[in-house]
């Protein structure tokens, strides 16, 4: 086992440090090069670059673990490889082979072992791939250069105060348009959230609840996080976008399956109307960064909802989702078939 950089890992917050390695490879004439660890944490770019003028970036988060047998492993990363192939081809750029992303996370984890936070520090190494086009263009076409990066930060949590309720409020901006690039992990839609997410900051709040752009009605999602409820009965509540306008994250999904199959709770996937959620009893974000942040209010301009059993602190079945997938993710109980990959 690898000796642990000496950290006061408990007090990380979610925040960028440069690691021992990053990994690159480059797209010309297409195809991808054979790729390697680089210690150069710095990139450099014509000032033509398709990436500075018409944003051709996508990205993907997730994590690796110290278990508590000491394995270092990560959580489903075929899954964001495959989505962050459908995010490529939606903005006209080359797909990073699944294979290829998944054997690159685990090299350049295993290359920065002693950067994954030992087990139950509460901290996660959290693993960013991500790719732009290196090509120049000067008319607005795709470009026909790419590079493909991953970096590695260890992280604390990503909202303050880590599971302790946050409030949110509705924004009067949308992230995405209908039908638009909402449903793919494009930089250029956390472009379009910043406005939002500095006016929310300065009023207080956690993170804006971006309702479906069409028709301003429907629950959507967060900045960063998908936004999930449960109801009176127990169910959980899971919104869907009828403009396609919702990141399919990877966490939401996951705990989809733990609570049909693990906890045994019903589960309902479909759109859900922003004027019905105050018949809801929790009310959390989920994702990699977020794992299960609870939301404890949510205000719009005419209304403020409270969630009964989850505004003094997570309510019980939040509590119980996070603690399933965190075990899962960590180790501690089984997990589904093929969810966690070992890397050393
Ligand atoms: N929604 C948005 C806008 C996100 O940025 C993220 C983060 O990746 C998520 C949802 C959650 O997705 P995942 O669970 O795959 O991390
Ligand atoms: C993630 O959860 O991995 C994300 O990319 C969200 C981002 C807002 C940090």
């Amino acid at each position: 086992m690898v000796e642990k950089k000496n950290i006061d890992w408990g007090s990380l917050g979610f925040a960028y440090q440069h690691t021992d390695y990053s990994y690159v490879s480059n797209y010309a004439d297409g195809a991808w090069d054979e790729g390697s660890l680089t210690p150069d944490h710095t990139v450099q770019l014509s000032e033509c670059a398709g990436l500075l003028h018409y944003c051709q970036e996508v990205f993907e988060g997730l994590k690796a673990y110290t278990q508590s047998n000491g394995d270092i492993v990560c959580f489903r990363p075929d899954l964001n490889a495959s989505r962050m192939a459908d995010s490529a081809r939606r903005i006209c750029m080359p797909e990073f082979p699944v294979e290829r992303f998944v054997e690159a996370v685990k090299q350049v984890v295993k290359a920065n072992a002693a950067w994954v936070p030992p087990y139950g520090s509460g901290a996660t190494l959290y693993v960013r791939p991500f790719m732009f086009a290196t090509g120049d263009v000067i008319g607005v076409k795709p470009a026909d250069q790419y590079q493909f990066r991953i970096l590695v930060t260890p992280v604390g949590p990503y909202y303050k105060g880590g599971v302790k309720p946050v409030k949110l409020q509705v924004s009067s901006y949308d992230r995405a348009a209908p039908h638009g690039t909402g449903n793919i992990k494009a930089g250029l839609n956390y472009a379009m959230s910043l406005y939002p997410s500095v006016e929310a900051h300065s009023k207080g709040y956690a993170d804006n609840m971006f309702l479906d752009p069409e028709t301003r009605s429907y629950v959507e999602e967060s900045g960063g996080a998908n936004i999930i409820f449960v109801a009176d009965d127990g169910t959980l509540v899971v919104p869907q976008s009828f403009t396609d306008s919702i990141l399919p994250s990877i966490t939401r999904r996951s705990l989809v399956y733990v609570a049909e199959n693990m906890l045994g709770m019903k589960v309902e996937q479909r759109p859900v109307r922003f004027d019905e959620i105050d018949q809801f009893v929790e009310c959390g974000m989920c994702g990699t960064a977020a794992v299960i942040s609870p939301v404890g209010e949510v205000d719009s301009a005419d209304k403020k909802i409270i969630f009964k059993n989850g505004f003094e602190t997570v309510g019980p079945v939040m509590a119980k989702l996070r603690q399933t997938l965190v075990d899962i993710q960590q180790g501690d109980i089984e997990a589904p078939e093929g969810w966690i990959y070992k890397i050393c």
